[in-house]
């Protein structure tokens, strides 16, 4: 275990978005499809650091709705086949690691050789009790959240449930997502600060952290010093400090409401 850290409070499930193989590429003046393989290499060194330190649910934003659509086609196909690669080259060391691999996202609509191999990843190592390596692709938060409201929609009108017995449990049991916890920690890369369509539902009091380091150099020891820093925070989920007394505001003359008064 990475002495730093505190073995007691470690996250149950970390997401990442893993951004900038574009810029990583661009500084060096090659072509973007080369962050992008770059970008691939560095998914493995993160997956086994997981696994190292008992992570049980690790989910990557490897691939958005939004780029399937708005990217040019060569650059989807190029990240297509190399998601192909990706899976066939490394299911052998997921096995080696016990990582069990599955999929968030509207991936019925990705091409069928790809599928192909997706399937194959995750029957082959579907067994491994360690680490779940979740890769969201063609994966929008709006478009999951449709789906979810969608197929609610169906049971509510099948099963003619009352509009008021529906609460937030029914919401989640119908995200792809269903079977995981909400991610504790949120990793971004790039240094971009927004969410871009990942995981809204999911994230409502999940911890942030963004660095600038893209994507392609980011390793596990980046991900433990997240680690590090998420162990640091107060999770308040909109409460009070452990231990810390309301002040008890009724008692108090008006004048003593306001700061400086
Ligand atoms: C992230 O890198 C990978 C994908 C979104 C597929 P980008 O391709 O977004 O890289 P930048 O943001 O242009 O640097
Ligand atoms: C988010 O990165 C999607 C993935 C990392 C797969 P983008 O590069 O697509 O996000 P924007 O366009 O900068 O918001
Ligand atoms: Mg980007």
């Amino acid at each position: 275990m990475y002495r730093r850290l505190d073995a007691e409070r470690l996250p149950h499930h970390v997401a990442i978005i893993m951004d900038g193989n574009g810029r990583w590429a661009g500084k060096r003046s090659l072509k973007r499809f080369l962050g992008h393989q770059q970008g691939a290499e560095a998914v493995q060194y993160v997956v086994e650091t997981a696994s190292r330190i008992g992570l049980p649910w690790l989910t990557l934003y490897a691939f958005s709705l939004e780029n399937n659509l708005k990217r040019p086609r060569a650059e989807v196909n190029f990240l297509m086949r190399l998601l192909r690669t990706y899976l066939s080259n490394n299911v052998q060391r997921m096995n080696d690691n016990n990582v069990r691999i599955r999929y968030v996202g509207r991936t019925a609509e990705l091409p069928e050789e790809v599928r192909e191999r997706m399937a194959w990843a995750a029957e082959a190592t579907r067994g491994n009790t360690g680490t779940t390596l979740t890769l969201a692709l063609n994966y929008g938060g709006r478009s999951e959240l449709t789906d979810a409201f969608r197929g609610l929609c169906a049971e509510v009108q099948r099963e003619g449930r009352r509009l008021d017995d529906i609460d937030e449990t029914d919401i989640h049991r119908h995200l792809y997502t269903a079977h995981m916890p909400d991610p504790d920690l949120l990793i971004r890369t790039s240094g971009e600060m927004r969410i871009s369509n990942f995981l809204l539902w999911q994230i409502a009091y999940t911890e942030i952290f963004v660095t600038n380091r893209l994507w392609p150099d980011f390793r596990g020891i980046h991900m433990l010093e997240a680690i590090e820093d998420y162990q640091r925070r107060e999770r308040r989920y909109g409460g009070l400090n452990d231990g810390s007394e309301s002040d008890d505001v009724e008692s108090l003359p008006a004048n003593q409401l306001v700061a400086g008064r």
